[in-house]
C-alpha cells in the first residue's frame, strides 16, 4: 500500500508559544506515530525571510523551533525532519514552477491583496513595501509541497488558499510537461482546539497575548495567573463555556479532568484555584520536555546532526525528482 504523505512547514520567525504547541506541534507529533502515514516536517527558513528582516531572530527562531520538536519527542527515525534551506532543489523547483505560474493567480493571494489594500487606504503607492518575496511566497510554498509529492498538508485556515494555488500550479506544470506532481490537499483540523491567549482572543503573536512554551516554571505560573477572568467571587457558580481559563485548562486535560473541572465551576471554584490547577496541569505535561529542550538549546551540534540526517533523507527524494524535471523542461546535457 502506498503510504499517505503528510507534509507541513513551520516558519522560523518567532518563539514557540502554547498556542503553537496545542494547535500544531502536538497533533503533528502524534500523527507522525501513525504507521499508515509518512510525515515530512520542516523549518521554513526561506519563508521567514519574507516577513522577518532581523537575521539574529531568524537564526534564534530556527534553533528554538528545531529544539522544540526534538524535545517534544518527534521520532526522527520515522518522520523526515529537515531545514528548507538545506534542500537546494527547493529554490530550483521554485523557479521551474514560477515559469508555470500565472501572475494573475498571485495577484489574488490574500496576503498580497491585504498589503495593497492597506497601502491604498493610507493613500500610498499600492506596491509600497511589497517585495517579490511576499508576492511569490505561494510559489515557494508550492515547491515545498510538490518537491515531496505530499498528499495532505495540515495547515491553519489562513493557508488554505496557498494550497489551492499549489494545486493550480501543479496542474499547469503537469499539463505542460507530463504528470510529475501529485495534487496536494489542505487539511484543516476542525477539532483541534484553538487556544485562547491571556485576553481571551485566539493566542497569536499578532495580538501580543501569547504564553511562551518554554517559560521556566515560575514565569509560566505567573503568565497563567494573568489570564483574564470576570469578577465573580469564590462560591458563585461559574459558566465554563464563557471562560478563557476553562478553555486553556480543557486544551490540556483529558475527558475525565474536563468533566471534573466543569463540576468544580458549577460548585463555585474560585478563579485563583482554577488557575493554580491549570498551571499544575500544563507544567506536569511540559516539565520533562522542558529539561530536554534546555539541554538541546545548549547543544546545537546535536540539532545540526539531526537536521543533516533529515536533509539527507529528503534529498534522496528531491535530487532524482529535480533531475527528472530538468530533463522534462529541456535542461539536459547536450550529448
Ligand atoms: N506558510 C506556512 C505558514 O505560514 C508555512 C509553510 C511554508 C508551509 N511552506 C509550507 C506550510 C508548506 C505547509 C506546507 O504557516
Amino acid at each position: 500500500m502506498v503510504k499517505q504523505r503528510v507534509l507541513t512547514g513551520i516558519t522560523t520567525s518567532g518563539t514557540p508559544h502554547l498556542g503553537n504547541y496545542v494547535g500544531a506541534i502536538k497533533p503533528a507529533i502524534v500523527a507522525s506515530g501513525d504507521p499508515s502515514i509518512e510525515s515530512f516536517y520542516f523549518l521554513a527558513d526561506y519563508h521567514a525571510l519574507v516577513k522577518c528582516f532581523e537575521p539574529e531572530r531568524v537564526h534564534q527562531s530556527t534553533l528554538e523551533i528545531a529544539a522544540t520538536w526534538l524535545a517534544l519527542g518527534l521520532d526522527t527515525s520515522r518522520a523526515v525532519f529537515y531545514r528548507q534551506s538545506d534542500i537546494p532543489e527547493i529554490p530550483e523547483l521554485t523557479w521551474l514552477l514560477s515559469c508555470a505560474t500565472a501572475k494573475g493567480l498571485m495577484n489574488r493571494a490574500h496576503a498580497y491583496k491585504a498589503a495593497v489594500a492597506d497601502n491604498e487606504a493610507a493613500d500610498e503607492d499600492p506596491d509600497q513595501g511589497v517585495t517579490m518575496g511576499l508576492f511569490s511566497y505561494p510559489v515557494l510554498m508550492a515547491a515545498d509541497i510538490l518537491m515531496f509529492n505530499a498528499h495532505t498538508v495540515p495547515v491553519g485556515r489562513d493557508q488554505v488558499q496557498h494550497l489551492e494555488m499549489a494545486r493550480d500550479i501543479a496542474a499547469r506544470f503537469n499539463h505542460r510537461y507530463g504528470e510529475h506532481f501529485v495534487l496536494p490537499e489542505a487539511r484543516v483540523d476542525e477539532h483541534v482546539a484553538t487556544l485562547p491567549g491571556q485576553d481571551g482572543r485566539k493566542m497569536s503573536k499578532s495580538y501580543d497575548n501569547t504564553i511562551a512554551l518554554w517559560l521556566p516554571e515560575k514565569q509560566l505560573r505567573k503568565a497563567i495567573m494573568k489570564i483574564k477572568t470576570n469578577s465573580q467571587e469564590p462560591g458563585e457558580p461559574k459558566e465554563p463555556d464563557e471562560s478563557t481559563i476553562f478553555s486553556v485548562y480543557a486544551a490540556f486535560a483529558d475527558q475525565r479532568q474536563r468533566q471534573q473541572m466543569r463540576q468544580a465551576f458549577a460548585d463555585g471554584i474560585g478563579w485563583g484555584e482554577v488557575k493554580q490547577q491549570t498551571f499544575e496541569l500544563i507544567n506536569a505535561e511540559l516539565a520533562a520536555p522542558r529539561e530536554r529542550y534546555e539541554a538541546l538549546i545548549h547543544n546545537p551540534e546535536q540539532i545540526e546532526r539531526e537536521l543533516a540526517l533529515g536533509a539527507e533523507r529528503a534529498r534522496a527524494l528531491s535530487r532524482p525528482l529535480i533531475e527528472r524535471l530538468r530533463n522534462a523542461v529541456g535542461i539536459r546535457a547536450l550529448r
